[in-house]
């Protein structure tokens, strides 16, 4: 099959989050089971800066917002053999920086503009109306950014006068739409002036349409137009249908669900670069076949050494919990920083966090690392390595999401046997087995499990977690069950294939 793919991010060229890891692995996965996959996404500094032996496939003008621009559709390729297409659009996209932040932290103030002529020019792709001779099968969206390509694919092609969109015969040889959600809680509202800019018809600023609370969703148009709608693990599939997790899309959603066109299908994680036994990040790889799980002790030497200041002294052999992840309000990151005295006051652990995110969360966890310089440990930042080192250093990885699509960490988590300690939601639920008495006897607990988020139960679960961490060998076979889950691509890849073809 031939397919579209269509995102803002992808590793390693741009990365803010999970999206970038998906877009990787996933469309590697599909090139790999012999799919023919163009990642379409927009030509970022950040992104070009990366890349060499691009060439100009078409160029062409296009009129946005009162404004006439000059686009270049640009190809690539990448490591992986999937074929890289860049809508090269200098004024919106040649910036330095994150993809949808100025450098002060506020949104860019044209997103708006930059993501709904993204989506309208691959919507053009999709169409074939560049020249460029190549038609998808099968066009994959994902969040916000790329939600209104489905909406422009229905109105181009009905523009074009090519069909209706009751033409059945028609419809069937056009490419099919698959929206996929990984957040719900970005809508990507914006003004009734951008819409009419956007040149969207005057009939969808309707409640049935793309009209939300009195703006227009970018994501409902997403939702709305796509022949089919997934997201990233089946029980967010279901969470999103109810609220608050349904963040005002829950009736829409629910709709969704009754007409079959809504499922969950499970993130992988790429198991080439987040591999504990190959990590060319990490000073001592290990793995549970040569059985050299013991290594990560040195592992958490060497992090400790790279995280604190010469002059602190340390105790190297307390446990070591972690957290690596933007700092939000979703991430439940305000949780831990509740928790985090009480932990200190009643348990030997130390911490180490990496993030960034909300100002007003940085400066209380750097306020702690202050308070605790032997005993917490911060990096304000984003860091591959760190990342890396964490994972293989630390004994435990906290994850007190509120609510969580997937998640990725808990599964790297999972991989380096970093146990996790992750509330009850979306794909944390479906990754992660809790130590219960019941499944240690069966061999199944992976990780400890939090039915409420909030402060007093992450710190409960911390302790339960440290208890059972003073026994060596019931804590290896933990480590060894997680080591031993397999959570790569190819079987999410198998399901977004068997839903391509259906
Ligand atoms: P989300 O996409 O909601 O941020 P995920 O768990 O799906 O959450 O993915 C987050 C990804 O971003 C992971 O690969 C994680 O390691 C990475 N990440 C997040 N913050 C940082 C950081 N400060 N430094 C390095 N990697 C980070
Ligand atoms: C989002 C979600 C996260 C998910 C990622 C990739 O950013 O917050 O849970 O893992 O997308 O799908």
């Amino acid at each position: 099959m031939r397919v579209l793919f269509a995102t803002s991010e992808i590793y390693p060229l741009v990365k803010t989050g999970g999206l970038a890891d998906v877009a990787a692995g996933l469309t590697t996965a599909l090139q790999q089971q012999n799919h023919e996959v163009t990642v379409i996404l927009p030509a970022y500094q950040e992104a070009m800066r990366h890349l060499d032996s691009i060439c100009e496939l078409a160029h062409f003008s296009i009129h946005c917002c009162s404004t006439e621009y000059n686009v270049r559709l640009l190809r690539a390729d990448s490591d992986s053999g999937v074929t890289l297409l860049l809508v090269d659009i200098p004024g919106l996209f040649d910036r330095p920086g994150n993809p949808y932040l100025a450098e002060d932290g506020t949104d860019w103030w044209d997103n708006g503009e930059r993501f709904g002529l993204f989506s309208r020019i691959a919507a053009g792709v999709a169409l074939n109306q560049y020249g460029l001779g190549w038609r998808p099968d099968v066009v994959h969206c994902n969040d916000w950014q790329t939600g209104l390509l489905p909406a422009f694919m229905r109105l181009l092609n009905t523009d074009a006068g090519s069909s209706s969109e009751t033409d059945v015969d028609v419809r069937l040889g056009l490419p099919r739409t698959i929206f996929t959600v990984h957040n719900l809680s970005y809508a990507g509202k914006f003004s009734h002036a951008l819409f009419a800019g956007l040149g969207l018809p005057d009939a969808w600023w309707s409640p049935e349409m793309l009209e939300f609370y009195g703006a227009f969703s970018m994501l409902k148009g997403g939702i709305v137009c796509a022949d089919y709608v997934t997201t990233v693990s089946p029980t967010y599939a279901e969470e999103i249908c109810t609220p608050p997790h349904g963040f005002g899309f829950e009736g829409l959603l629910r709709e969704c669900a009754a007409q079959g066109r809504l499922s969950g299908i499970l993130n992988g994680i790429d198991t080439q670069v987040w591999n504990p036994a190959t990590d060319r990040y990490i000073p001592y790889t290990y793995s549970v076949q040569k059985g050299r799980v013991a290594q990560k002790e040195r592992n958490k030497n060497h992090l400790l050494k790279t995280v604190v200041a010469a002059d602190v002294k340390v105790d190297g052999s307390a446990p070591l919990l972690s957290f690596i992840g933007r700092m939000v309000e979703q991430k439940g990151i305000d949780l831990l920083i509740e928790a985090i005295p009480a932990l200190l006051d009643e348990t030997n652990v130390n911490i180490v966090i990496l993030g960034s995110g909300q100002k007003n969360y940085e400066h209380e966890i750097l306020n702690l690392a202050r308070l605790h310089p032997h005993r917490v440990f911060v990096h304000i930042g984003y860091s591959e390595e760190l990342a890396h080192l964490i994972e293989a250093g630390a004994d435990i990885f906290l994850m007190p999401s509120r609510f969580e699509p997937c998640g990725l960490n808990q599964m790297y988590s999972l991989a380096y046997g970093t146990l996790p300690i992750v509330h009850a939601t979306g794909g944390l639920k479906d990754t992660v087995i809790d130590a219960s008495a019941e499944n240690i006897a069966t061999g199944t607990a992976t990780g400890f499990v939090m039915l409420n988020a909030s402060a007093d139960e992450l710190r409960r679960c911390c302790i339960t977690a440290l208890e059972l961490y003073r026994k060596p060998r019931t804590w290896q076979k933990l480590q060894k069950t997680a080591m031993s889950q397999d959570f790569g691509w190819q079987r999410s890849a198998t399901s977004y294939q068997n839903l391509y073809k259906a």
